[in-house]
């Protein structure tokens, strides 16, 4: 029970439409400019921000390195980059989605944020498959996590431990307040299959110290897990430095 006396809402995990739709069905079109205005309305282009800021708490010896799982058109990530990336100067940025829809004016803006970025397409899970190989500072990810069950997420949370040095993930949280809200992203203007996933976001959301509980547990990092915002719940986790 919470504080407040309520019950805590099950995790249910069903399949979002969007991620079914080909990227240049005009439907997932829109429903990606939803989106966008639906991270506006969160505070999301902040809330990773601060996420980042407490994943990347030194100053890194080159450029940072990051990678973004589940970037979507990777718009969010440039909104960062444009507000907070003379914080990073020259940060080297991948951003891995399934979905080709990185678009080469983003990728242009991001330049022009003095930020590199590079497009991989890639199933995640193909990704969190490889043992070892390339390393980032940092994983970033937003409203992504929540797509996948119990024993993915261990594998996927495993690989980023294997493979980063941080990982800041912002996800819906699973309150009885976002899932109310999300019944009224209609007043975002959000099209069918948005209101749809909106709601089994929510459901599939985080509360407490559920993304901690799959970290991998022979890891002694340091891990953060709070709420950010109205509906936003967020998981940090840093490696601690290594004994010198
Ligand atoms: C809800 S959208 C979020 C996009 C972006 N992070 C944002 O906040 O605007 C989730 C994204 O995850 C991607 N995705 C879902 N399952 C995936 C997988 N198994 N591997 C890689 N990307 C995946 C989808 O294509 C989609 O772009």
């Amino acid at each position: 029970m919470s504080a407040l006396g309520e019950a805590m809402l099950p995790r249910i995990l069903e399949p979002e439409t969007l991620d079914h739709l080909a990227p240049d069905d005009p439907v997932a079109q829109r429903s990606r400019r939803d989106l966008r205005r639906v991270n506006a309305f969160m505070g999301a282009r902040r809330i990773l921000a601060r996420a980042l800021a407490r994943a990347v708490a030194g100053d890194p010896a080159g450029p940072l390195r990051i990678l973004e799982l589940g970037c979507g058109d990777g718009r969010l990530m440039l909104e960062v980059a444009r507000h907070r990336g003379r914080r990073w100067p020259g940060a080297r940025l991948d951003l891995l989605d399934r979905q080709p829809i990185v678009d080469d004016a983003t990728l242009a803006a991001y330049a022009t944020a003095g930020w590199q970025a590079r497009p991989i397409v890639a199933d995640v899970m193909d990704w969190a498959g490889v043992e070892a190989g390339e390393r980032w500072d940092v994983v970033v990810a937003n409203l992504f996590l929540h797509h996948f069950d119990g024993t993915s997420l261990r594998r996927l949370l495993g690989a980023c431990a294997r493979r980063a040095d941080a990982l800041a993930a912002c996800e819906p949280r699973r309150s009885r307040f976002a899932l109310a809200a999300s019944h009224l992203i209609f007043f975002l203007g959000a099209n069918a299959v948005t209101r749809n996933d909106g709601v089994l976001s929510v459901r599939a959301g985080f509360v407490d110290r559920e993304l901690a509980s799959v970290w991998p547990a022979e890891a002694a990092w340091h891990l953060d897990e709070y709420d950010d915002g109205l509906f936003t719940h967020c998981f940090v986790a840093v490696r601690p430095p290594r004994p010198s």
